[in-house]
């Protein structure tokens, strides 16, 4: 441990390595900057905190790939006891500019039950976006038992708890460069 980096004796697993998500960053951002040609800067809307690694990482690959862009963040909570189970979702911040006629895209970390990305669809609908889609880094089972139309999807994935590239537990793990599972002990240990 003394020689290693503090995070990884916490590791079960890795789901997705730091190598797939570099070079799925690149697939998704070809593919979105050919269908998004014609635009003239496309506006990403991140969620956070969990999209912020994934964010940044998008946004330099899509500027690899000619298509400038601007980026603009959320911070929503809900009322639920889980994250977003009630589907109710609180602002708390709100986009910096608006949004009318503009070709949107949102960034996400994960898509788990879709609750917070189809509140977020309609939300940004009547904010008069001219197009929404949705890019994903992660997608969950359940996720698919929603009606939320992902258009880029990076990795489907287990229906497990996982940390890293963003994504917490108890607000640590965020700085993992790769996506993994937790041993059992750090959840006795919280
Ligand atoms: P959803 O509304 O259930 O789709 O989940 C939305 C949010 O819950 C995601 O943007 C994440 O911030 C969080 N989340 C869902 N699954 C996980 C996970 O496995 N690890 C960490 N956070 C998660």
């Amino acid at each position: 441990m003394a020689d290693g980096i503090w995070y990884e004796d916490d590791i079960a697993r890795v789901v997705v390595t730091e190598e797939q998500i570099r070079v799925k960053t690149e697939e998704l951002a070809k593919q979105v900057a050919a269908d998004y040609a014609t635009v003239e800067r496309v506006l990403l809307v991140g969620v956070l905190k969990g999209a912020v690694m994934f964010m940044a990482d998008f946004a330099r690959a899509l500027g690899r790939c000619g298509r400038p862009v601007e980026l603009e963040f959320m911070a929503v909570s809900s009322y639920g006891q889980r994250a977003t189970s009630s589907g109710v979702v609180r602002i708390l911040k709100d986009l910096d500019r608006d949004i009318a006629g503009r070709r949107v895209i949102v960034v996400e970390d994960i898509v788990d039950s879709g609750l917070t990305l189809s509140w977020l669809l309609r939300y940004l609908a009547s904010r008069s976006a001219a197009t929404v889609d949705v890019v994903a880094l992660l997608r969950k089972p359940d996720a698919i038992q929603v009606q939320v139309p992902v258009k880029y999807v990076g990795f489907d994935i287990p229906n497990e708890f996982v940390v890293g590239y963003g994504l917490d537990f108890a607000e640590g793990y965020r700085e993992l460069p790769y996506v993994g599972v937790l041993k059992p002990g750090v959840y006795a240990r919280a």
